[in-house]
C-alpha cells in the first residue's frame, strides 16, 4: 500500500485538458480533405493553450542519458548541431538556437496528455511527440519530413513557412541536419500559442521563433514496405521460420540449362508468398512489430510485486494509466488471432488472457487511463487481476487518481 501512495505522489502535478477544435471542420472532413495530402492551418485548435511542460523542467530532461536531444543552431550564417545529453545552456546566447526532445511523451506524463486529442487516428501510425525550445531566430531549418506531423504551437510567437510538394533539392547542412532549398510558401504565417499546423509528408517547412517559444509536435509515421520486410526477416529469424527448402520432385529435364523459366520464377515468389499468406505468422510479426517501442521508455518496474487481492482492492479506488510511449494493440475481425481469442500485443511481446477478458483489454489498449467504474466488472476475476499485477510490476501501467 505503501508503496502505491508513494507512487501517486509523483503524479499529482496539475492536469491540464487538451480539447482539438478543428475550426467547424469534423474529424473526417479533415481525413477527406487534408490528411496525407496537403498541409492546413488550424487556427487556436487548442484554444487557451498552456504548455504541458515549462522551458526549464524541458531543458532539463534534455540533460537525461536516455533522452535522445539535438541543439540546432545558426552561427554565422553555419548551421551547428549537436547531440544530448547536455551538460549546460550558458554558451548559447539570446538568439538563433533551437533545443529538440524527441519522444518527450515518454519522460513527461503532462505532455503526453497533447497526443489525446489525436485518438481519432489509430495509435499505431502515432510516432511520437516531439517538442522544441527556440530562442528569436530559432529553428532547426528548412527540411521535409517523411510523416505527417501536426505542429502545435506552444507558449511564444514563431514565423512557419510551408511549401508545395514536388521536387526540392535536399542539402546537408550539417553532417545531423538535411535541409532542402529555398522553396516557395503556400503557407506563411505566424503561429500563436494553440495554432496548429498540420503538415503531411514530402512538404517542405520551416519554423523560425519570433520570441522563445515552444513548439509540439505529434508525428504519425507509417512503415515503408522495406522496413516491414526487413523486420518480417529477423522475425522468421528468431522464431526458426521459413527455412522450409523448395521442392521440384517432377522436374523436367530442360534444353537450356541458363534458363530460369516462368514456372521455377513463380514457385521462388510463392515460396515467399506462402510465408505472408500465413496469417498466424504474419500477423504475429504485425502484431509485435507495430508494439515495438519507437524510443527507449522510462520504465520504473515496481520494487516489490503486486498481490492479487491488493490490486484487486487498489483498482475500486485508483485509475491505471498507461506509461509514455508503450504501445499496446490488439487485432479485431478475421485474421488469425483475435482479441477474442485472447491475444493481444504490448511492447513487442504477444501477450495470451482469458478470452472472457477480452472487452477488458480493449479499454487497456484503446484509453491512455482506464477508471475504477470501467474496470468493475473486470476487478474481481482472477484472470484479469493477475495480468494486472504483471503489467503493473513490469511498470507498463501505473496507479493514477480516479479524477
Ligand atoms: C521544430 O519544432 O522546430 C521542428 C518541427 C518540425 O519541423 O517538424
Ligand atoms: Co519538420
Amino acid at each position: 500500500m505503501l508503496q502505491v501512495c508513494s507512487a501517486l505522489t509523483t503524479f499529482q502535478k496539475e492536469k491540464i485538458m487538451y480539447t482539438l477544435d478543428l475550426n467547424q471542420m469534423s474529424q473526417n472532413e479533415f481525413l477527406t480533405k487534408y490528411w496525407q495530402k496537403k498541409p492546413v492551418l488550424i487556427r487556436q485548435g487548442f484554444k487557451d493553450f498552456v504548455d504541458p511542460i515549462a522551458a526549464d523542467e524541458f531543458a532539463g530532461i534534455a540533460m537525461e542519458e536516455t533522452v535522445q536531444s539535438r541543439l540546432v543552431a545558426k552561427k554565422d550564417g553555419q548551421w551547428q548541431a549537436e547531440f544530448g545529453p547536455f551538460e549546460s545552456y550558458e554558451h548559447l546566447g539570446e538568439r538563433d538556437w533551437s533545443l529538440v526532445i524527441q519522444a518527450l511523451d515518454n519522460f513527461s506524463e503532462e505532455s503526453a496528455e497533447l497526443i489525446e486529442p489525436f485518438r481519432f487516428l489509430p495509435h499505431w501510425r502515432l510516432d511520437d511527440l516531439m517538442a522544441s525550445f527556440a530562442m528569436p531566430g530559432g529553428g532547426v531549418g528548412p527540411h521535409i519530413d517523411n510523416y505527417d506531423t501536426f505542429i502545435c504551437q506552444g507558449s511564444g510567437k514563431r514565423h512557419w513557412r510551408v511549401g508545395d510538394k514536388g521536387q526540392h533539392n535536399e542539402v546537408i547542412a550539417h553532417e545531423a541536419l538535411l535541409h532542402v532549398e529555398a522553396f516557395d510558401a503556400i503557407i506563411d504565417v505566424e503561429l500563436a500559442a494553440g495554432d496548429i499546423l498540420y503538415i503531411p509528408p514530402g512538404f517542405p517547412h520551416e519554423g523560425i521563433a519570433l520570441e522563445p517559444s515552444m513548439s509540439f509536435s505529434i508525428g504519425f509515421r507509417a512503415n515503408s514496405a522495406i522496413s516491414l520486410l526487413s523486420g518480417f526477416a529477423d522475425h522468421l529469424i528468431d522464431n526458426d521460420l521459413g527455412n522450409q527448402l523448395l521442392t521440384d520432385a517432377n522436374r523436367q529435364t530442360t534444353q537450356h540449362s541458363g534458363e530460369i523459366t516462368t514456372n521455377d520464377y513463380a514457385n521462388i515468389k510463392q515460396q515467399l508468398q506462402n510465408l505472408l499468406d500465413d496469417d498466424q505468422v504474419f500477423e504475429n510479426f504485425v502484431g509485435k512489430f507495430l508494439t515495438s517501442a519507437k524510443h527507449e521508455l522510462d520504465l520504473m518496474p515496481s520494487e516489490e510485486p503486486f498481490a492479487q487481492d491488493e490490486v484487486s482492492e487498489l483498482l475500486a479506488i485508483h485509475a491505471i494509466k498507461r506509461l509514455g510511449g508503450l504501445r499496446a494493440f490488439y487485432f479485431e475481425g478475421s485474421v488469425a488471432d483475435n482479441v477474442a481469442d485472447g491475444v493481444c500485443y504490448i511492447n513487442g511481446e504477444q501477450v495470451t488472457f482469458a478470452p472472457e477478458i477480452a472487452p477488458a483489454i480493449k479499454l487497456l489498449c484503446d484509453q491512455l487511463v482506464v477508471m475504477p467504474e470501467e474496470l468493475t466488472p473486470w476487478r474481481d476475476n482472477e484472470h484479469f487481476v493477475s495480468l494486472m499485477v504483471e503489467l503493473l510490476d513490469q511498470g507498463y501501467w501505473f496507479w493514477t487518481e480516479a479524477e
